[in-house]
């Protein structure tokens, strides 16, 4: 099978990020390392991906479980790049034409620059291609020896003399190779240097020696090949993925008063004409619609946003859809399920939870409204609560459009409110209210006359 295959190395432990976590598996801007990897692997249509696990291999392989299309060799122990690499030779064998080798720790190369790396190879019809870039302080990095202009060896940062030190262009950590002298060559591989690791940039010095042809694309811009191997790096890295989301944002028409503190995931979309406060997380598969306001400290996972929503600030939604017009919070929790109808109105203190809300219903104040559904026009008094738990199962709760809720009701569910009926406030309402009714259920008030004076006069 001609075509571009696709290896990803993540067997590496990761040390200096002092985790339990695979490094691979950290997250940035929303997304796992490795997912951001392999998004940008994408660009490639590859015919087939392999991972290359090792440290903390069930995690990884556990976490891309739901990835289709991804096959995965144990590197076990870890010998260094080179020994990795050679772990996909199993799934790979009777495959022909290219292998993009990608690193799990670098979630930054551009899907272009990959396009491009491919297609230099190819019609250089190099046996390997390396992807460069000129770096300030190249310290750590492998570093780029060239002779009469072309490229002959890598060495490593610790292997390298005090002139080879002095080379500015590094290794990216990212090829394209033939896939025909590959494995093969990656046996030639030695150990001896440094760290006792079975280096790939080797392969260079190798297909030279051969008279294997290798090339090199450099990038521009060196943020591309930033490689994660610290906390430090994991933020920079973030950091990065969350201007280029908020500057896409504010080129298709959002006003975003403060990128440096919108935490925006990669999927989320937003319509021209929203503002986006300081300090608003927008997560997973969220979107948000044109026209909305949207305050500080607002977080919002999954969810759907129709148009001209106000969300007031410190209110967390999740999995749920709010309509166009409605007003939310401050500190409102919508969980999962829920529903806000056009024009609702909920307000500070209430907690919805797999709860449906007409249009233009209101629950302005303290409220727990849970298994309801909720038809238009509704008024939910301050301090109402539906009592959808026995301690073993939920119940619902209907209340039927026009009804007036009083304060401080209990719903005891299931119960149903018929349409436009009343609820006097206090009430424990624990029957159905047939519509245009009023329920009336709390103890009777009991008025003594002169008692606060003769209890003084006691006293
Ligand atoms: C590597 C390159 C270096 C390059 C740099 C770019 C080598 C020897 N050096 O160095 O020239 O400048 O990347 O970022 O390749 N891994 C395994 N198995 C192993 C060892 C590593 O799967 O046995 C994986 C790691 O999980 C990681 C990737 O390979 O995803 C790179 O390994 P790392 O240890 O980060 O190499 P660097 O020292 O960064
Ligand atoms: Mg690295």
């Amino acid at each position: 099978m001609a075509g571009t295959h696709v290896v990803v190395l993540a067997a590496g432990k990761g040390t200096r990020m002092k985790s339990s976590v695979p490094k691979v598996l950290h997250r940035a801007a929303g997304l796992s390392l490795i997912e951001h990897v392999l998004r940008r692997a994408a660009a490639l249509s590859p015919a087939s991906i392999v991972i290359v696990v090792g440290h903390g291999a069930q995690q990884v392989e556990q976490a891309l479980a739901r990835q289709p299309g991804l096959a995965f060799a144990v590197q076990e122990p870890q010998l260094g790049t080179g020994h990795a690499l050679l772990q996909a030779e199993p799934i790979l064998r009777g495959a022909r034409g290219s292998v993009v080798l990608l690193s799990g720790d670098v979630p930054l190369l551009s899907p272009e620059t990959l396009v491009r790396l491919l297609t230099v190879h190819q019609q250089s019809r190099a046996a390997a291609t390396v992807v460069t870039s000129a770096l300030a302080s190249p310290d750590g990095y492998g570093r780029i020896v060239r002779e009469n202009g072309h490229i002959a060896a890598i060495v490593e940062h610790k292997d390298a003399s005090p002139a080879e030190c002095g080379i500015r262009e590094i290794n990216g950590g990212i090829y394209a190779f033939d896939l025909e002298p590959l494995f093969d060559a990656l046996r030639a591989i030695g150990s001896a240097n440094a760290q006792g690791e079975y280096y790939l940039p080797d392969l260079v010095r190798i297909y030279r020696s051969r008279g294997l042809r290798v090339e090199t694309i450099s990038v521009d811009d060196p943020r591309e090949i930033l490689g994660v191997n610290s906390r430090k790096e994991l933020a920079d890295v973030a950091t990065i993925l969350n201007t280029q989301k908020s500057d896409a944002l504010m080129a298709a028409g959002v006003t975003i008063i403060d990128p440096a503190t919108a935490y925006i995931d990669p999927d989320v979309s937003v319509g021209a004409d929203t503002v986006l406060h300081p300090g608003v997380y927008l997560e997973g598969r969220t979107r948000i619609g044109a026209r909305c306001e949207i305050h500080s400290g607002v977080r919002i996972v999954d969810s759907v946003v129709d148009d001209g929503v106000v969300i007031n600030n410190f209110c967390v939604i999740t999995d749920s859809h709010v309509s166009s017009g409605a007003r939310l919070g401050p500190f409102t929790h919508i969980r999962p399920q829920s529903d806000v109808g056009e024009g609702a109105h909920v307000g500070n203190f209430v907690e919805l939870k797999k709860t449906s809300l007409g249009t233009g219903s209101k629950a302005n104040h303290l409220a727990y409204l849970g298994d309801a559904t909720i038809g238009e026009r509704v008024n939910v008094g301050a301090g109402t609560i539906t009592c959808n738990y026995d301690g073993v199962a939920k119940h619902p709760t209907v209340i039927e459009d026009g009804a007036f809720i009083g304060s401080d009701t209990q719903l005891i569910a299931p119960v149903r409110v018929g349409k436009g009926a009343y609820v006097a406030a206090g009430s424990s309402i624990t029957d159905d209210v047939p519509a245009d009714a009023l329920a009336i259920a709390r103890g009777k008030q009991v008025n003594k006359e002169g008692w606060a004076t003769k209890r003084k006069k006691k006293l």
